[in-house]
């Protein structure tokens, strides 16, 4: 009975077992917006620390930074994010309600059994298909011809009304880097090639829906502005870049079929980029991207330096060359990777005689609760014993203590949410010292001294 799970067991799943709901359900929910409840918010937490303990801490060429979300107004006209980001967008001529061109393309050949690249089609070419076609709004309406729609976020700076002055909620993260990158050449010690690593939020006006949280209007991203001389080998840089992204999603449980990278051809390149290749993982709803990783060039430090009148340049310290750097730029979607997590570690397993469990295989770093602890009956002293062991353990990693009397249950509330060990403390535990260590995945149960338990859990996570 292991299945390929869909996007609808996973929404469910979540929301059942508080990892994500969605933003506002009091209210009637926000769409395209999620929140991570207890569950979710370590499991991202565990990601995001896993990426920047790799990519930041264990390596000597990358530097980290927190920039402001809110930055000047100039650094998205400098970067092109006023003027080309944007998506194609037509709207319902009756009711007036708004769908990416694209998007209504797609969906009507999927259901014809047709291929088309919606990437090479500019905003003529999609009213044209769109009409010679017929397609019509969900409603039953004809559709406008489509137009290019900005996803950037304005939002207003000043508490008068006179004083409002238009400032942008950034589009990505990759630009207070680029405007931070004089700041970190005369602060650190970083010679070239090196990176400048942030994880933030980023927010766009994404027209879309029912996409959970693969696209939702704010989100969390993970990127690298990499600084290379302009004549390095950007196509091997780029290859070992792949690799190490590649082995991200690896880390975090995906299986390596379900992975694959996909360059984009010459229409899709993004007005900034030489060359890029997408990330993508296998959904139930498609291969679709979860990370990119693209040649800026000196496109973004040459618009900033134009813009702000400042050199952002790079002398070598040996050679005296003076340059402006160029940037391999990988970059990672993290509420995407926690997507791509999810879909790895769900697995609906038959266990016999009628009976079965939902089981969430995470790796062991990522998983939210590392080890649950029950007595094995409501008794005082096996209850005392078993409190005095969650909370030495709780003290080194997350745990949950269980006391509702009923193994099995908790065995499987367990199950769902991840957590590789289990721990019950019995009656040998009072008398001999050991207590049961049950494996989330083989289910096999070991008795081991209570002494060792904590060395035990340590050296598998
Ligand atoms: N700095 C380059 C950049 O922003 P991008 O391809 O637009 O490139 C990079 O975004 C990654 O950010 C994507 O591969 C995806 O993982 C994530 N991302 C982008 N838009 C998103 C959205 N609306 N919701 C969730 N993740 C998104």
């Amino acid at each position: 009975m292991d299945s390929t799970v869909t996007l609808e067991q996973i929404v469910a799943w979540a929301k059942r077992r508080g990892f994500i709901f969605q933003t506002s359900t009091i209210y009637g929910g926000l769409a395209n917006n999620y929140d991570y409840g207890p569950y979710g918010a370590t499991l991202k937490n565990n990601i995001r620390n896993h990426w920047w303990n790799t990519f930041v801490e264990k390596r000597n060429d990358v530097v980290g930074l927190d920039g402001a979300i809110i930055t000047h107004p100039t650094v998205w006209e400098a970067s092109g994010h006023t003027s080309s980001f944007s998506d194609p967008l037509v709207e319902d001529t009756v009711n007036h309600k708004r769908y990416r061109a694209d998007h209504v393309i797609e969906a009507w050949a999927n259901k014809k059994g047709e291929e088309v690249n919606t990437e090479a089609m500019d905003l003529n070419a999609m009213s044209k298909f769109i009409s010679d076609n017929k397609i019509l709004s969900e409603d039953g309406n004809a559709l406008s011809d489509a137009r290019e729609f900005n996803l950037l976020f304005e939002t207003h700076i000043g508490a008068v009304e006179a004083e409002k002055d238009t400032a942008y909620l950034r589009g990505e993260t990759a630009q207070s880097i680029f405007v931070n990158y004089k700041n970190i050449l005369d602060t650190m010690r970083v010679r070239i090639p090196f990176g400048i690593a942030q994880i933030g939020k980023a927010f766009r006006n994404e027209i879309t829906k029912g996409q959970f949280i693969f696209r939702t209007i704010e989100f969390e991203q993970m990127e690298i502005e990499y600084f290379i001389h302009p004549e390095a080998d950007w196509d091997s840089i780029m290859q070992q870049w792949l690799e190490d992204m590649k082995q991200f999603y690896l880390d975090l449980g995906a299986d390596s079929d379900n992975v694959r990278f996909r360059e984009h051809d010459k229409e899709e390149l993004s007005h900034y980029s030489k060359r890029t290749y997408d990330p993508e993982f296998k959904f139930d709803f498609g291969w679709k991207e979860i990370a990119g990783l693209a040649y800026r060039t000196d496109f973004d430090l040459s618009q900033h330096a134009k813009f702000s009148s400042k050199k952002l340049e790079y002398r070598d310290p040996q050679t005296n060359e003076v340059y402006v750097p160029h940037v391999v730029e990988p970059s990672f979607g993290l509420t995407r990777a926690v997507l791509v997590a999810l879909y790895s570690a769900y697995k609906e397993e038959d266990l016999g005689d009628g009976k079965s469990r939902v089981v969430m295989k995470f790796p062991a770093h990522i998983a939210p609760v590392k080890a649950a602890i029950f007595p094995l009956q409501k008794d005082d002293k096996l209850v005392a014993k078993a409190e005095e062991l969650f909370n030495e353990l709780n003290s080194e990693f997350q745990c949950e203590f269980d006391n509702a009397g009923n193994i099995g249950k908790m065995y499987r509330r367990q199950d769902e949410i991840g957590t590789p060990f289990c721990i019950t403390v019995d009656y040998d535990t009072l008398e001999k010292g050991t207590v049961t260590i049950r494996d989330r995945d083989t289910m096999e149960q070991e008795t081991i001294s209570i002494d060792e338990v904590k060395a035990y859990i340590l050296e598998k996570i």
